[in-house]
């Protein structure tokens, strides 16, 4: 559609509400007036919803192989189910494979998402082998690629981690190439160790995967990637924090002035230890990396999102099946076996409206902050997108505050038999998507076609946040 006239808007972004029409043109919006008139192909008029920037997913594992198999949504329905849930771009994470550099990898992704893509989309690199050509091509990525965003994991021993050597060698690197670097950050070692013993002790059911991580583990790495990342003078960005004792160290470092971002997801805020101790295997469902923890931390980390301790809400959107298909059951007799990820994509802005702005730990604007704005501002992609503003990609919302969804896998649109808040009803929701000017979803119906979404080449450079 070439042009669409949205009257009527009472428009959110991080810092302003205004209430204006938006023009828009070729996919950019061009006006931000009271009482536009012009000849347009499409008026949409917003009275009664809110008009939010499109939501921002920085975290997603589609199409990922893992422990066997593979995430079970691809750039197609992963693209779908964030659509129908009002997230209109996302960073997804392409994986470096062994003896590769990185130009392989990322050539496969671009052709995972190829043909497929209904939403706008990025990639971050996962590095799990470095010399000198990998040093060159993180150069590349981040200076010609348009992916100057690089992952590292502290954890999965012989999978993906790497050791403290390498990581600052590629701090190193980042500080000089203007890249940043993004830390699972978990001992991985000790975990190991603890697995061992558990497995040894016969404890082979889900919630060992949770005793086997323990949050000091997590706040051990993390602090050592934070000092690392000071050494090397280089910004850095946490991923899933889970705990109080990560972000403490987050906190620490942000107040000495360090440039050091922390996210967390929505399943850490509102699900527990306890979804481990559930009968019949189901504590599966909920095995990922950090784990779900004590419900104490998530108090902690509403505090770290209320107070700034923590920039970004993404959601690790990892999703594997629980029986249909059976993914999860590879670990019936042994918890380290079980796929770590769970869904998410389609659910997050739901979610943290809900238990955030309606339970009053936050208003619209910092609702925007967290699932938009700071995300565009953290991965170079301010101010096209995570902005209603003229020049900005008119990504936007139609935000229904009134409106109700029971979440549920019986009804939502991930690739997955299950979803992590089954049965929680929620008020306030997308009532109509847009991306580039284009309606994605409108009554609850897809009418987007694959293969419209774009890649976003982003520059390298400092992240646009304090
Ligand atoms: O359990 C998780 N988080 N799976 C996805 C990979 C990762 O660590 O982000
Ligand atoms: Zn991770
Ligand atoms: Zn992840």
């Amino acid at each position: 559609m070439a042009s669409l006239l949205i009257t009527n808007g009472t428009i959110i972004n991080a810092a302003d509400k205004i209430d204006a029409d938006v023009l828009i043109e070729n996919g950019r919006i061009v006006r931000i007036e009271k009482g536009i008139k012009a000849t347009v192909d499409r008026t949409l008029d917003s009275t009664g919803k809110l008009l939010l920037p499109g939501g921002i997913d920085v975290h997603t594992h589609l199409d990922m192989p893992f422990g066997g198999t593979s995430s079970a949504d691809d750039f197609y329905t992963g693209h779908v189910a964030a659509a129908f849930g009002g997230t209109t771009t996302h960073l997804d994470f392409s994986i470096q494979g062994a003896g590769e550099g990185l130009y392989p990898a990322l050539e496969r992704w671009h052709e995972k998402a190829s043909g497929k893509a209904v939403i706008d989309y990025g990639f971050h690199m996962i590095v799990r082998e470095m010399n000198d050509q990998v040093l060159a091509d993180m150069d590349a990525l981040a200076g010609q690629e348009g992916v100057p965003t690089f992952k590292f994991f502290m954890a999965y021993p012989g999978v993906f981690m790497v050791d403290d050597g390498l990581i600052f060698e590629a701090m190193l690197r980042a500080r000089e190439n203007g890249g940043l670097i993004m830390m699972h950050a978990e001992n991985g070692g000790a975990i190991d160790t603890l697995v061992k013993l558990a497995l040894a002790k016969g404890q082979t059911e889900p919630k060992y995967h949770a005793l086997t991580r323990p949050p000091l583990a997590e706040g051990e790495a993390t602090g050592r990637a934070i000092d690392l990342a000071h050494l090397a003078g280089a910004p850095l960005y946490i991923v899933h924090v889970t705990c109080f004792q990560a972000l403490d160290r987050i906190r620490r470092a942000r107040d000495a002035g360090w440039p050091v971002y922390g996210e967390t997801c929505p399943q850490y805020l509102v699900r527990s230890y306890e979804d481990y101790e559930r009968p019949d295997f189901e504590g599966a469902k909920f095995v990922m990396s950090p784990p779900l923890r004590e419900k104490w931390h998530a108090i902690k980390l509403w505090q770290g999102l209320e107070r700034n301790g923590l920039q970004v809400v993404s959601t690790d959107h990892c999703p594997f099946g629980f029986e249909n298909p059976p993914q999860k059951q590879l670990g019936r007799n042994d918890f380290s076996k079980i796929p770590n990820g769970a869904p998410g994509i389609e659910d997050r802005m739901m979610v943290m409206w809900e238990h955030g702005v309606n339970s009053g730990r936050f208003d619209a604007h910092r609702f925007v902050e967290l699932t938009s704005a700071n995300p565009a501002r953290l991965f170079n992609l301010w101010p096209r997108k995570g902005t209603i503003a003229v020049g900005s990609d008119a990504d936007i919302v139609l935000w229904d505050t009134k409106k109700k969804t029971t979440l549920s896998a019986k009804t939502h649109h991930m690739n997955v038999d299950y979803n992590l808040f089954e049965g929680m009803t929620v008020t306030g929701g997308p009532s109509v998507v847009i991306s580039r000017g284009e309606v994605l979803v409108e009554n609850d119906t897809l009418m987007a076609k694959a293969g419209r979404g774009q890649f976003l080449k982003r520059p390298a450079g400092a992240p646009a946040l304090a």
